[in-house]
């Protein structure tokens, strides 16, 4: 399963990526906006300094929901970086304009997926990424593992070859459940990432490791 981190703060975006482990980022309007970014110059050369820093997928998503709008800044937004990808919104114009950027050979991310109905849609129209967002479903008292193993599942059966990038990340236990469910990508904010790392014993025993290590020396 590939890691992306799910932020548009360029200082968690390097220290995942300091760890290695990274293949690529997302980012939404409002990840954008919370960084203070204003205006489409910015914009886009906030999407180029991520693309220099890391080398894989860079999510960046239109604004506009009209067919027209969403292919027009969309081939804007692919001519950033070759590893730009269009995220466009589950809706119907979004869906007319992911078939015209696979048709055109420009990667996209459907984002705001809450169905399996939505996920085939999005596979069926060529999208390379389906994002369900899993966090926002478990708090609304579904289950969002419950949606990614599903579009796993359907996704084998048809052979389509859209990634299941399983997105709005809550914790570690959900990057293990995604794993487990199969999921090929899981964009997750890095205190998730980091949460992976920590487990009680390991700190108790590398405490003693330390202590006999000094009475070796
Ligand atoms: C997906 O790409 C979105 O950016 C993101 O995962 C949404 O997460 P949230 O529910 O924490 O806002």
């Amino acid at each position: 399963m590939k890691f992306f981190i799910d932020t548009a703060n360029l200082d968690q975006i390097r220290e995942a990526n300091d760890l290695g482990v990274l293949d690529g980022v997302t980012t939404n309007p409002s990840l954008m906006a919370k960084e203070g970014i204003k205006g489409k110059e910015a914009i886009f050369q906030h999407y180029k300094t991520i693309c220099e820093m890391v080398d894989g997928p860079i999510s960046a998503e239109v604004l506009g929901t009209t067919f027209d709008e969403i292919v027009a800044e969309g081939k804007e937004l692919a001519a950033i970086h070759p590893n730009i990808v269009v995220k466009v919104p589950m809706i119907k114009d979004g869906i007319k304009a992911i078939k015209w950027f696979t048709d055109n050979d420009i990667q996209t991310n459907c984002t705001l997926v809450f169905s399996a109905g939505q996920a085939i849609l999005a596979a069926k129209a060529g999208a390379t990424f389906v994002s369900p967002f899993l966090g926002r479903i478990d708090d609304s008292g579904w289950d969002g593992v419950q949606l990614i193993e599903e579009i796993v599942q359907i996704y084998n059966a048809q052979g389509y070859m859209t990634e299941v990038l399983a997105a709005s990340i809550r914790n570690p236990l959900h990057i293990v459940r995604c794993a487990s469910a199969g999921a090929d990508v899981c964009t997750c904010p890095l205190s998730s990432i980091l949460g992976l790392l920590k487990h009680p014993l390991t700190d108790l025993g590398l405490q003693q490791f330390l202590k006999d290590a000094q009475s070796m020396k």
